[in-house]
């Protein structure tokens, strides 16, 4: 059930499908023709308009959800590559290479698993969340999901539908926790309503994970991160994703690791962040 490993391939494919979701963000749904078996959470396309109205490079997104062959992204517009993608209509064509990156390995259903996410780092977890009710898994897996208001909680909806248990936070108090994700996190294992011995899997902006990373090693958690590298190929060639190894790690035989080849899901004792 923790998804297929497939060869990656580079096609034009049609915009099936887009949907605002929040101030700044959008899901777009991409029909490839190929079959395609249940793919991991946590793999990751390089995205880009085929028109070439974008920038020459494309993204990258993590997979945020899947049925048959049509392929859903979650994406923020933050800059020139995400603004082009944004102004495309359906019926459009996007250029997409896929599937990219090792994605999260479904824990055992006997292991709890506690999932971080802040902002657009919810991606991975709609499909991670499935995969764990497919299990039987719904008393021992949760979703946090923080934001900075309750409208950049992006498709909380589509999200809870997934059936996991959820937690919100919000910076501003304007819906669940008042406070990050990470402050929530703390609470719910001080107050024993999370258990410490769960996997912790998170994916964010940079500083949540930094914010996650250090909490997780005072706190001796079990943690694995999804890292929100720049990435120029997505495959392994520009060396433009590099993250640095703990030595004493299962990577340590390098000093750097290709976040898009090797990752982009990494545990946190294998790398120095
Ligand atoms: Fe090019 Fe990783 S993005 S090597």
């Amino acid at each position: 059930m923790s998804g297929q490993t497939v060869s990656a391939r580079c096609t034009d494919s049609r915009i099936v499908g887009r949907h605002c979701c929040g101030p700044d963000a959008f899901l777009l749904d991409v029909e490839v023709e190929q079959e395609l078996p249940l793919l991991r959470p946590g793999v990751f396309a390089m995205l880009s308009p085929a028109n070439g109205t974008g920038p020459e490079l494309g993204r990258p997104f993590s997979l945020y959800d899947q049925h048959g062959g049509t392929l859903r992204f979650l994406i923020q517009v933050m800059g020139v590559g995400t603004q082009a993608l944004d102004r495309l209509e359906i019926g459009e064509l996007v250029t997409l290479t896929f599937p990219l990156g090792n994605g999260f390995i479904v824990a055992d259903p006997n292991r709890p698993v506690v999932m971080v996410a802040g902002g657009v780092g919810s991606a991975p977890f709609l499909l991670y969340a499935r995969h764990r009710m497919q299990m039987g898994c719904e008393q021992n897996t949760w979703v946090l999901f923080g934001a900075r208001t309750a409208d950049r909680l992006y498709d909380a909806e589509g999200l809870a539908a997934a059936g996991a248990p959820m937690l919100f936070a919000t910076d501003d108090g304007s819906q669940g926790f008042h406070g990050n994700v990470i402050q929530m996190l703390d609470a719910e294992l001080e107050s024993g309503r999370l258990p410490r011995d769960a996997r912790f899997c998170a994916c964010g902006p940079e500083g949540l994970l930094h914010g996650f990373a250090d909490y997780a090693r005072k706190q001796g958690l079990d943690a694995e991160l999804s890292l929100e590298t720049y990435m120029g190929c997505g495959f392994g060639v520009c060396n433009a994703c590099p993250v640095e190894t703990e030595p004493d790690g299962p990577l340590g035989s390098w000093k750097w690791a290709r976040t898009c080849e090797v990752g982009p899901v990494f545990a946190l004792s294998s790398i120095r962040f």
